[in-house]
This record gives C-alpha cells, sequence and structure tokens, in this order.
C-alpha cells in the first residue's frame, strides 16, 4: 500500500531556535517547536514522583517548559544545539538534542500503521553546514528507524536553507537573504545554489534582541531586560525599522513614536516615554550596525556582531546589509547580476518587522529599507520582495522539492541533491 505523495513527504526546517517540521498535508504551516533539549536531573524527588519525564534522560518538545523555573543549574542542563546553524562534530549532547527532536517531528505525524513504508524526509540546514552534518542527520534517520523498530523514513535529503526559499518562490535566478534568530545568509541562486557566492553575516534577530534589551536597561527596566523571551515579545511588539534613522533623531519628540508595551497575561507594563523614539534603533540595528549612532554603544561594551569568513575574506559583522548583497552578487558572473538584484527574497522571522498604523513615512518594512540602501549605493533595477510566509517558507520549499525530485534521483555529494534511500 503506498500513501498519498502530500502524506508521504515530510519537510524538517532546523532552524537555530526552532525546528519546524510536518508532512506536506498541512499545507502553508507547519508544526513549531523550540530547538532545544533538557537534561533532567533524574535524581530529583519531584522527578521521580511526578513519574517525571519518564526517568528519560533528555526531554525535548513543549514538556520542557516544566522545567525551566525549578531548576537553579538550568544552564547547564538546557541546551540549545545550533550556534548560528551550525554545530561542531564531537558536541555529542547537541547532536542528541538534534536526533530526539527530529524522532518527536516524525512520531507525531507518521502513522504507525502496517503497509506504511516510511516517510521521505527532507530536512534544511543553514548554507554554512559542513559536510559532516550532512552526514550525521542522515544517520539520525537511519538509527531512527532502527531504534523505532520500523520504517518510519524510507529516504532522506538534505539541502541548504536560502535554496529551499528559491524553490518555495519558483524562481530560477534570484537571491535570497534568510534571517533567523542567528544569522543571515545571503544567497545567490541559479538553478542551484552558488556557494562560491554565499555569505553569513553572523547577526540577526537575537542581536536585536541585545539592543531591545539595552533600551530596556536604559529606560530603568533592568529587571525585565534580564528575561530574553520577554525582551523578544518586547522587541517584535515595539521594534522598528527606520526610513532613515537621521530623520528619526531629528525629531526625537515626536509623540507619534510613543507606545506602552503591556506583557500579555501579566500586570507588567513598560513605557519607553520620552525614550520612545530607540524603538527604531532595535531595526536599524539589524540592518546597519554600523550606523554612527551605535559607536556610543560599542564603547561601553555593546558587544559587535562576531566577524564571519566568505572564501577566506573576513566580513565584518558590522557591515550594512546592502553592502554585503552587493559583496555577494559581484562573485557571480556579471551575466546574471542583473537578474540576482532583479530578484531579491527576504525570508525568516528576522524580516517581519511590521509598520504599525500611523507610523508610515518613518517606518518602513524589510523590503524597503534594503531597496533604499541598495539605491542609495547606486545599484539599479532592484526588487526587494518579502516573501508570505517569511516564517515558514524555507519548510515549504522542502516539501516542494519532496514532492518534486523523483524517486529515482539518488544522493549525489557533489551536487548535494537527490534522495538517500535508507535502506540501501
Ligand atoms: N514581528 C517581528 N519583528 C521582528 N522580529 C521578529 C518578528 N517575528 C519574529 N522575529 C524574529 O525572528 C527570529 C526567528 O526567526 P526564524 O523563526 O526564521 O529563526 P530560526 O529559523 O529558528 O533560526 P535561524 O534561521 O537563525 O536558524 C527571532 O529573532 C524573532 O524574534
Ligand atoms: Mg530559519
Amino acid at each position: 500500500m503506498s500513501a498519498p505523495k502530500e502524506l508521504s513527504v515530510f519537510g524538517e526546517d532546523y532552524g537555530t531556535s526552532e525546528l519546524k517540521f510536518g508532512p506536506a498535508t498541512l499545507g502553508n504551516i507547519p508544526d513549531v517547536i523550540e530547538n532545544r533539549g533538557y537534561f533532567p536531573d533524574t535524581r530529583s524527588s519531584m522527578v521521580r514522583m511526578t513519574g517525571g519525564p519518564d526517568k528519560k534522560l533528555l526531554v525535548v518538545g513543549p514538556d520542557v517548559s516544566n522545567f525551566v523555573e525549578a531548576k537553579r543549574d538550568i544552564a547547564e542542563r538546557m541546551v540549545y544545539p545550533m550556534r548560528s546553524g551550525v554545530i561542531d562534530r564531537d558536541d555529542d549532547r547537541s547532536w542528541s538534542v538534534v536526533k530526539e527532536l527530529t524522532r518527536y517531528a516524525l512520531l507525531r505525524h507518521v502513522p504507525d500503521s502496517p503497509g506504511f513504508e516510511g516517510v521521505k524526509a527532507v530536512a534544511a540546514l543553514s548554507a554554512a553546514a559542513p559536510r559532516f552534518m550532512y552526514e550525521r542527520l542522515f544517520d539520525i534517520h537511519r538509527e531512527l528507524n532502527q531504534e523505532e523498530g520500523r520504517k518510519v523514513v524510507k529516504a532522506v535529503s538534505v539541502i541548504p536553507q536560502p535554496f529551499a526559499v528559491a524553490i518555495s518562490q519558483k524562481v530560477l535566478a534570484c537571491t535570497v537573504l534568510e534571517a533567523g534568530a542567528g544569522n543571515v545568509q545571503i544567497a545567490p541562486v541559479s538553478s542551484g545554489m552558488i556557494f562560491n557566492a554565499l555569505i553569513t553575516l553572523n547577526r540577526a534577530g537575537g542581536d536585536c534582541d541585545l539592543v531591545a534589551a539595552e533600551i530596556l536597561r536604559d529606560a530603568g527596566y533592568g529587571d525585565l531586560a534580564r528575561e530574553p523571551k520577554l525582551v523578544k515579545l518586547f522587541k517584535e511588539s515595539l521594534g522598528l525599522v527606520p526610513k532613515s534613522l537621521k530623520d528619526v533623531m531629528a525629531d526625537k519628540s515626536n509623540p507619534k513614536y510613543g507606545a506602552v508595551f503591556r506583557v500579555p497575561n501579566t500586570r507588567i507594563s513598560i513605557d519607553l516615554d520620552k525614550n520612545s523614539w530607540q524603538r527604531f534603533l532595535i531595526g536599524e540595528y539589524f540592518f546597519d550596525p554600523s550606523n554612527e549612532y551605535f559607536s556610543s554603544y560599542y564603547r561601553r561594551g555593546f558587544p559587535k556582531p562576531a566577524d564571519s569568513y566568505a572564501e577566506g575574506r573576513l566580513v565584518s559583522g558590522t557591515t550594512d546589509m546592502a553592502e554585503v548583497i552587493i559583496q555577494s552578487v559581484q562573485k557571480c558572473s556579471f551575466e546574471i547580476q542583473p537578474a540576482l538584484y532583479r530578484s531579491i527574497f527576504l525570508s525568516g522571522g528576522g524580516f517581519s518587522w511590521q509598520v504599525p498604523q500611523g507610523m508610515e513615512g518613518s517606518a518602513v518594512d524589510s523590503s524597503t529599507k534594503l531597496k533604499l540602501m541598495l539605491e542609495a549605493k547606486g545599484i539599479q533595477g532592484v526588487n526587494v520582495t518579502l516573501t508570505k510566509n517569511p516564517v515558514y517558507n524555507v519548510w515549504q520549499g522542502c516539501v516542494a522539492y519532496g514532492m518534486y525530485i523523483p524517486d529515482d534521483f539518488t544522493w549525489d555529494w557533489d551536487e548535494r541533491e537527490g534522495w538517500q534511500y535508507l535502506d540501501r
């Protein structure tokens, strides 16, 4: 009995902060769990009494929150396996978290019915992921079949996240910017990834959280600034991208910038008052942390985003985003450069900045910001599009890829494409 194709194709997007997963039948929106695992203290009496995590040595999924408050040694026991999308080869704890997350994801959806032959899983990793991460993911799926004693997964493919985005947009030649919590991948695509033009910028949503925390501290909310989840929420609701930071700063006390953030389901509210204009710093930092304003931040010890390397050349973590796009596109043949500027796609939660009503003119969305930045550098014919489901289109691309490529297209290490069958 063979299952319908939509059920048998399963997408897995391994983001730094969240794993997005599920079969093609889910349509546009996948399931999501935090990309983290908790190693409980199995000697704890509470854990034993409550039957706790089933004497499990590692917990993933919603159960993790049961442990968050209770433990003082949380930093040691909570493992976020990916740093900017990458895991070291010998980081066993992180790899075991990835394995349990993968098991959790698959077992939630894959039917345990006689005759079911297993799903075809398409996993997406950061474009910067080295070969051994691909190998490890293949192994993890193979081991899961063995441990579950049945064919949960029939075949696996692993593709780079920006390539998945290009597939989801159905455009042959384009430049994809994928920004999540940890980094931005700037990736020209022309039928496939142009790997030697890939640049990974070591800053993204998580760095904006640091700016947001700094603003909270400055405004006298030092206690709240220590709670990462609250800071992230504050950033997502009040953070803005300025059309021009200079213009905002020339008009700092404009009352329309004012805003109060009420923490859902609590009595906490945050009023930035006369510092409200600083909301714009949060978004500006994402696009241009080299803006002069931030030099005072760095002087007082605010951490600069780390540098990265592309083809052996240093890319400063503070390079403005338009500059990085230009550097990346210039590594491609001049013939396709116009096409690469003509179709720039923005994907990932890191680009999801909103323009609240009444703020038009001062605040802009990500695509407008980048278009303005590129045009200021003399690049014409630019089209920047924020993808429709920025947080989910890597997963959507995984599923589309799995539906599209033929069964007999077997894995090829040179192309890094195709199906690796687990029984061969
Ligand atoms: N409305 C919003 N405004 C600003 N930032 C947002 C918004 N919504 C989500 N984000 C940010 O997007 C980031 C998460 O994006 P995403 O889910 O694409 O990351 P990820 O896939 O888990 O990680 P990565 O792609 O780095 O491996 C977080 O930093 C989050 O705060
Ligand atoms: Mg992502």
